[in-house]
């Protein structure tokens, strides 16, 4: 059983008064979880952290690389989800190649179109980078501009706890060296595609994790997709816009 299964289930409807055992429970479980998220949001209150700072200028990435020592067939058989992590930063350069696996432009064309497939290659998806043990990076989050391999600074900061109660207290998120972040702006599909282009941008998130899977596991590293978080805290803890909807999260460490 996966560490956060249940997690996405929602309290049934109420019918009269409950019998006092079942609200114990309900009290117990509440304090519980209560009890997990607390040294988290102690750390991150703690920290100070320049929430409102705007750092200013444009990163560029160093270079994807076209080929590594693992094939893919060797990446596909040893993917797993990893939720522990070795000590130790993740690399400037490899979360450059990973954001790059996940969105970058792999078509010199005036295309431009990048390594995970797009419906109508419209691109719905945004890519956020929230760093927090990268090494030759602050931490912070960013966004990652894929027509110029770059990265945009957003707010400052290690956001990484705050990170993992909005992902309903999975703390091993707050481990990870950075969590690439995937949103959408769904208008950008369905305004060609109507309601079936939600399905597409579905669709797509879904390849992009996979690349970011893949990667991860050819670089010595690893993540896992979490899809159990409050949207709305993500959304405001990354500074995305009310039209950019988080919709996966990808927290990649060194494996141990
Ligand atoms: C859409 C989606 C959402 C997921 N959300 C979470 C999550 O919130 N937390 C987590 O620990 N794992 C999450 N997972 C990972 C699954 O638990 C994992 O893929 C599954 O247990 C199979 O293990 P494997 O990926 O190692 O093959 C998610 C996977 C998918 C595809």
């Amino acid at each position: 059983m996966s560490p956060f299964s249940g997690m996405h289930r929602q309290p049934g409807p109420r019918k009269g008064r409950e019998p006092a055992s079942t609200g114990r429970r309900r009290a117990a479980a509440w304090l519980a979880g209560t009890a997990a998220v607390a040294p988290l949001f102690l750390r991150w209150a703690a920290g100070g952290h320049a929430l409102a700072t705007e750092l200013q200028e444009t990163l560029a990435l160093p270079k994807p690389r076209p080929a590594g020592s693992l094939s893919l067939e060797g990446a596909v058989h040893a993917r797993r989800s990893v939720r522990e992590f070795a000590a130790g930063p993740v690399a400037l350069a490899e979360a450059a190649q990973l954001l790059w696996a996940a969105q970058g432009v792999t078509d010199g064309s005036r295309w431009r179109r990048r390594a995970a497939p797009s419906a109508g290659a419209l691109y719905p998806l945004e890519l956020a980078l929230l760093a927090g043990r990268v090494r030759d990076l602050a931490p912070g989050v960013y966004r990652y501009l894929p027509r110029d391999h770059a990265l945009r600074p957003g707010l400052a900061g290690d956001l990484r706890d705050a990170l993992a109660i909005a992902a309903l207290g999975q703390s091993w998120i707050a481990k990870a060296g950075c969590v690439l972040v995937l949103a959408a702006v769904y208008g950008r599909c369905t305004g060609k595609y109507g309601k079936r282009g939600e399905q597409y941008v579905h669709m797509e998130v879904g390849h992009a994790a996979q690349n970011v899977y893949l990667q991860a596991r050819a670089l010595g590293l690893g993540t896992t997709m979490v899809g159990a978080f409050r949207d709305r805290q993500v959304q405001r803890l990354l500074g995305f816009e009310a039209d950019e909807v988080p919709l996966g999260l990808l927290p990649v460490g060194r494996l141990r």
